[in-house]
Parts: C-alpha cells; structure tokens; sequence
C-alpha cells in the first residue's frame, strides 16, 4: 500500500509563521549559525538581563555539562504573567473547565497574576527561600498552574507530583528532593469520584519528617484531617497577604522545576530543567508547533503533573500570552462527548492531546464527535506514543474535519519541549511519522555499535547537539546524568527509543529500546514495578515487560515467581494488581500476572526479557536463540503457565 502523504493546507501555507522554505532555511541556520539564531529567537522571551552567550553545552565525559543563555537573567513567572498585563490584563489566561460540566473558572491575567502573587507572598511568609523545594500535589484546578508560577516568582523549586501516586511514591519524591512544604487540596474530583489527596499526603508524611508545612486548596470541601501546626487551608491565608510580589532576579542556569520520571533502571529520576533555555524552548516550540494566534483557545488535555502539562499547559502558553484551557475531569464523564462538548463550548482552536485518549474514544463511535460544532478547530496535535493510522484517520477525519493539520510531536520528559514534530504550515503530514527536527535539533540514528547511519535507517535514536529544553541534571544524583544519557554511544544523547528514518528524512519512532514501558504515554520502569511485586511478602522475584495493548499502547505484563510453598491462586492474583497500584499508584496496574516456575537467565544470572516479551505477547514461534540460557527447559514452563487471558 502506498504511503499515505496529507499536504500543508493552501490556507496554512501561506498563513502560518513558518512555510516549509522558511522550516528549511530556519533550520540550516540554526545547525550552522547557532548563535545567531539564538540571539535572535531567545527574544520570544523577556530578560532581566539579555543574554550574550547561547551554546556552552559539551556532552563528552571530558568537560561535561549542559549550559544555555549562562549569563543572561529573567523571572519565569514575569514572563507568563506581567509582561502581558500592560496589553491583556483581561483577557483569559486560563479557562478552567470543572469535572462537572456546570462547573467553570475564567481567570484573567490580571487575576491569575493576583492568585499567583498571594501564594508566593504566602510560601514567603512560610520561610520558602530562593532554591528550595516545594511539592505540589494537586488536581487541575487554575491553583495548581498559581502555584508553580508562584515558586518560579520567588525562585523555589517545584516538584509536582501527578494526583494518580499513591502515598509510597509521593513520599519518595518528597524524601528524594527534600521538600519542607507540601501543597495539596482536600480532595481531587474525577468523573464524580472524590481523590483523597490530603489524606494521602498524611500517609505519606509519616515517611516524611522534614515537611514543616502543608498549604491546603479547599476544592471540594470534603472534611480533612488537619494538623495543627503544620497544615493551614491556603484559602484563609491568601486575603491576608499582598496580591503583589516582586519578581526575584533569577539566573538562567537557576532550578525552576524537578519532574519525577521512570528510567530503566532504579528508582524514578528527578530531571532538573532550568529557567533560561527551558522558557525559550516552551516558548518557541509552542509558538512555531502550534502557530500559535493571540485571542485564541488552546487546549492541551495534559495533566500538569506530567512534563507536557508543563511545557505546553502552562510555561509555553502562558509566555506567549495565549488563552490556556485546563480540564479537570476526564473523556468520559457525563459521558463520551465530554471532549467534543467543551470544544464546542469554549471554542477550542488548538486540541493537543494523546493517542491513548483518541483510540479510547474512538471506540466510543463517532457520533459523539458529530453531535458537536467543532467548528472552531484548526489545529490537532498529539503526544505521549507513536500514533496509530488508524487512531490519526479518524482524529483527522472526525474531529479535524479534514482540513486541521495534526502535529504529532515526539519528545520526552528530558527534553523540555517538542523535539521532532511537523510544523502546520511547513511540513506534509505522513500519519504516524513525526517527521521532522525542530529548530536547532540534530537527530541521528546509531547502530548497536554506535556508528552513525546515513540515509534511510534504522536504529537507535540519539541527538548530536544540545537544546535550550534540555535537561540540566539528575537531582541529587550528579554522575547518573551522564551514565544514563551519555555512557553508551559516546559524544551523543541516547533517547532510548529506536527509530527508523525514511527517504524523504522523515522520522519513525519504534518505541522503547530499553526497558521502559510506555503505559497510555507515560512512562514506567520494568524495575520499578518489579520492585513493587518483591516488596510483597509472598512473592520472590518479579520481571516485568511491555506488551502491545489496544487502547494504552502498552500494558504491563507480570511474571511473579512465589516463595517456596506458596501457591498461586486467583485471590492472590487480585491481590498482587492491588499491591501494585497502592504501592504507585494506578498508572502501574499489571495486565497480566503470570505466575511462573522460574525466569530465563543466562549462565551469569541475566535475565533475558527478549523471551519474557516474547512470551507475554503469545509469539512463542520465533523465540530465537535460546541455547546461552542456564536452564532451557525454562522456556517450555513458561509456555504452559500461560495466564488465560481475561
Ligand atoms: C517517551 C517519553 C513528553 C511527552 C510525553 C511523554 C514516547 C513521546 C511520542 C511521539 C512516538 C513518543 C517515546 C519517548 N513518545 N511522544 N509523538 N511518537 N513516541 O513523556 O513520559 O518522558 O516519555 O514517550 O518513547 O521516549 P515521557
């Protein structure tokens, strides 16, 4: 069948900031001229102090480090909020829509720059000082979005932590950074059903020591446990502070946020991204990716404990001074047409959203998208997984109506913004390819061996040059940044995903190399997971993989290898899926557990999951070589302790 090839629009050809000469010629300078071009295109931003350097990034073990606009200064917070008073006080910053369709918030940049400077005022008054951490563990309510831009106002550090972690994993990442204060709410509302947040943050403080202070949103006024002392409402603190506070002078290389995420090995990575370079890649990216037009609805559906909720549901958007619409609900609640209603209601023109979300509401039929005006529309964009023809046929046709280009933007947690992605008035779509690099971004493919592939390849993902977006370091673990990143294809930065290029240079992402699971686009370590299933006290040892699943892409497949004498049983299976979510939280619910006689291991102890994912897949004709296993016999019990699908 021949490739599937969808034109730029006319209208956005010649409309669009960038054309596709323009995306050429932009992105030759940006390799061969970089400081040129950075010169001129960290201008999207305002700097206290402009800066005079761009590049200073060096990723051999020689001199390693990440560096980006060094001696410039700015305030992050200013950026997204008072530099758009002058000319937009009144104008939407956010559209806050309510899980409940009769509930909503429209806060101004005038209000959302009030809120944001009575919670920094707040967190100062609480002993918050320039670089320190401060948990945010909320829903998606407009408080959340205040209270990031509150800590970058007074230069503390946010770590938000998604509302889905259980206690055990807000803990750790609260131990991991060292917070002394917590922000909550009482509790989160989704699809009707109430989120005890506050009491999971009093589980997890019993782990917590250091955490002096817990600031409380009163969301759904569900009662609440509260500590005198240490937990205090924020709604009865935030009229007896100033509803201004002077932005602090911050340097571009300082912290602005910590992001928890799955690696392949090990307990999650606190990525550190920084002020400078990360705003003017949210920025930029938001602005060229999204052609982003004043007076306009943008919907990014992201939870903003998730990288692209920061990126492009608050920092990129708000710095553009766009109009950012925040959902707190879910797809399907009052029912299946709930994205297509708030389209409709709020006039939507942007709908960045992910794959999972669309395949699932596919399923649904589209007569809930046909009930709606969508009219507003001009402009999809995805993320999280490579997206499938068929998922991209009928986001295009259904919801875009076949004329809304969709971006499908490839990037990670790492990356602070979009890396490779269409633009809409430049690039020609190919569905389920992400095309092309953004400015500035210079992908290469490797083979096993690290040679670099020209042409039409396939290998694994690297990129040759740093970004503005990128990541700065590991928090509190300096050396595992470059081991991580930079140890294995020396002088590059390893994506962990492999990818095929084809002849025309466009991108395909193939999906994990190691072992990392992409569950309904985000992303969790096999080791974390297996470290969940030993932590149970019948199980002995656990290994974990990815298995294609319909709707979230992957799904997590279990092997769980029993103490001595224990036996299996389908109780115990219940109970191990529920260990696992309140260990993590549901995100890391396994699809299937199968309870096995042993693991294929190498003579030295290695575990083979090229067998185990073979198996789980139900794919036992071509396991390959299985000649270096300890024991082959192995294989055949595997076989035939198959779980019987659900
Ligand atoms: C991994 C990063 C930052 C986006 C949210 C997920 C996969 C992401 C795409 C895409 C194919 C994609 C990759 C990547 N991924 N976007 N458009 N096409 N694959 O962030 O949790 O850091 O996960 O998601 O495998 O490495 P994340």
């Amino acid at each position: 069948m021949a490739e599937t090839i969808v034109p730029v629009p006319a209208q956005w050809a010649a409309t669009a900031h960038v054309d596709a000469a323009a995306y050429a010629r932009l992105h030759a300078q940006s390799l061969a001229d970089p400081q040129a071009f950075w010169a001129r295109e960290a201008g999207i931003i305002d700097w206290i102090r402009p800066p005079s350097v761009a590049d200073a990034s060096n990723f051999n073990a020689d001199g390693f480090g990440i560096s980006w606009f060094a001696d410039g200064q700015l305030n992050v917070a200013a950026n997204c909020l008072d530099r758009h008073l002058a000319t937009r006080a009144n104008q939407p910053a956010i559209i806050w829509e309510g899980d409940d369709p009769g509930d909503s918030r429209v806060l101004s940049y005038a209000d959302l720059h009030a809120l944001t400077c009575r919670i920094a005022n707040v967190l100062k008054a609480q002993g918050v000082r320039p670089g320190d951490r401060v948990i945010l563990y909320l829903p998606m309510i407009p408080e959340a979005a205040a209270a990031m831009l509150a800590c970058a106002r007074i230069g503390a550090i946010h770590a938000v932590v998604f509302g889905g972690f259980s206690p055990e994993a807000l803990a750790g990442r609260i131990q991991d950074c060292g917070a002394k204060i917590v922000i909550t709410a009482d509790e989160g509302l989704r699809a009707g059903k109430h989120v005890p947040l506050k009491a999971n943050v009093d589980q997890a403080l019993e782990h917590c020591p250091d955490v002096a202070h817990v600031l409380v949103v009163r969301r759904t006024g569900g009662a609440v446990a509260m500590q005198a002392g240490r937990d205090l409402y924020l709604d009865e603190l935030l009229p007896r502070v100033a509803a201004t506070c002077p932005p602090e002078v911050m340097e571009a290389e300082s912290p602005l946020f910590i992001l928890y995420t799955s690696g392949s090995t090990g307990k999650p990575k606190g990525v550190l991204h920084t002020s400078g370079g990360y705003l003017v890649w949210a920025a930029m990216t938001h602005h060229y990716v999204f052609d982003h037009r004043p007076g306009e609805v943008y919907w990014c559906t992201a939870d903003i404990g998730w990288v692209t909720g920061h990126s492009y549901g608050v920092y990129g958007p708000l710095a553009n001074g766009a109009t950012s619409l925040m959902f707190e609900g879910v797809p399907s609640h009052p029912d299946h047409g709930r994205f297509w209603q708030i389209v409709e209601k709020w006039r939507v023109a942007t709908l960045y959203s992910a794959p999972t979300a669309i395949r699932a509401l596919m399923r649904e039929g589209e007569d809930w998208v046909k009930a709606h005006d969508l009219s507003s529309l001009r402009l999809l964009g995805s993320v999280g997984e490579p997206i499938n023809p068929e998922a991209w046929d009928w986001y295009h046709r259904f919801v875009g109506g076949r004329r809304c280009p969709i971006v499908d933007t490839w990037w990670q947690t790492e990356n602070g913004g979009a890396l490779i992605t269409p633009l809409p008035g430049a690039t020609a779509l190919k569905p389920g390819s992400a095309s092309l690099p953004m400015f500035g971004v210079e992908p290469v493919l490797v083979d096993g061996e690290g040679r670099i592939l020209d042409g039409a390849a396939q290998g694994n993902l690297c990129l040759a040059r740093s970004w503005p977006g990128q990541m700065r370091g590991i928090w509190g673990e300096p050396a595992r940044f470059f081991d991580a990143y930079f140890s294995t294809f020396p002088g590059l930065y390893f994506t962990g995903d492999g990818c095929r290029r084809d002849e025309d240079g466009y991108h395909w992402i193939t999906g994990r190399v190691d072992d990392v699971i992409n569950v309904s686009g985000h992303r969790m370590g096999s080791a974390e997971v297996e470290s969940a299933l030993v932590a149970h006290p019948l199980v002995a040892e656990a290994a974990v993989v990815g298995v294609a699943h319909d709707l979230k892409g992957q799904g997590i497949y279990a092997y769980v290898i029993l103490n001595a004498g224990e036996e299996a049983s389908e109780a115990l299976r219940r109970e191990l899926i529920a260990w696992v979510r309140r260990e993590i939280g549901p995100i890391a619910t396994p699809d299937a557990i199968h309870f096995a006689p042993g693991l294929p291991k190498t003579r030295s102890g290695k575990i083979m999951r090229r067998i185990l994912r073979k198996i789980a897949e139900n794919d036992t004709a071509s396991l390959g070589d299985t000649s270096t296993l300890a024991d082959p016999t192995v294989v055949e019990a595997l076989i035939d302790t198959r779980p019987v699908p659900a």
